[in-house]
Order: structure tokens, then C-alpha cells, then sequence
């Protein structure tokens, strides 16, 4: 069975690494799909989001990342993924998750699994990273290795 990673991204953690890989635990095939989430202004392009969660799976073999515009429900049709797998860190994430997961039930026949974070990782998101990115504080603990090295070398994220 194959299912689909969908987020934002922006950036790939650690925390959304450790969600790709239990899912790959559970499924054959697991594609990580970078979206935009409607409410949120990215820091990083699409196509950067992209590269970092590719470079961050690729010790994955059953792991592709591509990129998604429009609907998620859209790319699982053409993707031929009919299950979606989220993690969600405390209470509001899984509100929000629920939500999510009932209207892309409704729009099509699309199942959501959503794995609770691992307590490591409960804490960390990507707006806490690019805010202590932006204060140059260390985020090694929480990105993998392509990622602290790209927020590094970023002037956008320093630029305020
Ligand atoms: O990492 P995020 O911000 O929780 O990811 C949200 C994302 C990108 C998965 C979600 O906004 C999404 O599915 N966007 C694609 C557009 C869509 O299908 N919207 C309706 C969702 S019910």
C-alpha cells in the first residue's frame, strides 16, 4: 500500500522526518508531497522546501518527495495514493487534523491516519526553528543536516 506525507514544510524537521519514517514502517511505497498551506506565508520557495525534505529522506529508499499545487485529494488521485498520514503534536493539531482529514474524506475516498508525535519531538515546528534560524541560535537539535546547513547559508531567513 502506498500512502502520502503531505505538508508545508517550511522546513522539513526532524519531527516530520520521524513522522516519514514511521510511515514507512506501516506502508510499502510513502510519497512526501510539499505543499502550500493556504494560511501560511512560506519563508522558503517551493522548490527549496522540496530540495531540503528530499535531501533530508534520502537514506529512504520507499520515499519519493515531489511537489503539490491545488488540491491534496487531487494529488492522491493522480498519484494513486489512498491513504493520508499526518503527525499531530497536542490538542489544536489534532483539531485541525480532524477537520482536514473529514473534508479530503468528503471530497474523495481518502482515509487519514494521524500518528501522534513522539514526545522528543512534540515541541518542535517549523516557526520555532525559523525564529530561532533568525536569532542565529542553534537548530541542529531539530532539522536534519541539510537543513541547519541551509538555514546557515540563508540571507532571507537573517533579513529581519
Ligand atoms: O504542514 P501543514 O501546513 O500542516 O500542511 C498543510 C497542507 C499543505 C497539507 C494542507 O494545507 C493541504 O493539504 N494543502 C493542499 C490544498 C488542499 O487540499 N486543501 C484542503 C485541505 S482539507
Amino acid at each position: 500500500m502506498k500512502a502520502v506525507v503531505p505538508g508545508s514544510f517550511d522546513p522539513f524537521t526532524r519531527g516530520h522526518l520521524d513522522i516519514v519514517e514511521r510511515a514507512v514502517g506501516l506502508f510499502d511505497q510513502v510519497v512526501v508531497a510539499v505543499g502550500r498551506n493556504a494560511a501560511k506565508d512560506p519563508l522558503f520557495s517551493l522548490e527549496e522546501r522540496v530540495e531540503l525534505a528530499r535531501a533530508s529522506c534520502q537514506h529512504l529508499d520507499a520515499v519519493t518527495v515531489e511537489p503539490m499545487s491545488g488540491l491534496l485529494v487531487d494529488f492522491c488521485r493522480a498519484h494513486d495514493l489512498g491513504t493520508i498520514v499526518k503527525g499531530a503534536r497536542q490538542g489544536l493539531d489534532f483539531e485541525v487534523e480532524l477537520g482536514m482529514a473529514q473534508m479530503n474524506a468528503s471530497l474523495a475516498a481518502v482515509e487519514t491516519v494521524i500518528l501522534p508525535t513522539r514526545p522528543n519531538w512534540s515541541f518542535v515546528s517549523s516557526s520555532l526553528v525559523r525564529q530561532i534560524a533568525r536569532a542565529q541560535g542553534d537548530v541542529s537539535p531539530y532539522v536534519p543536516a541539510a537543513v541547519v546547513d541551509r538555514l546557515r547559508r540563508s540571507r532571507h531567513v537573517h533579513s529581519d
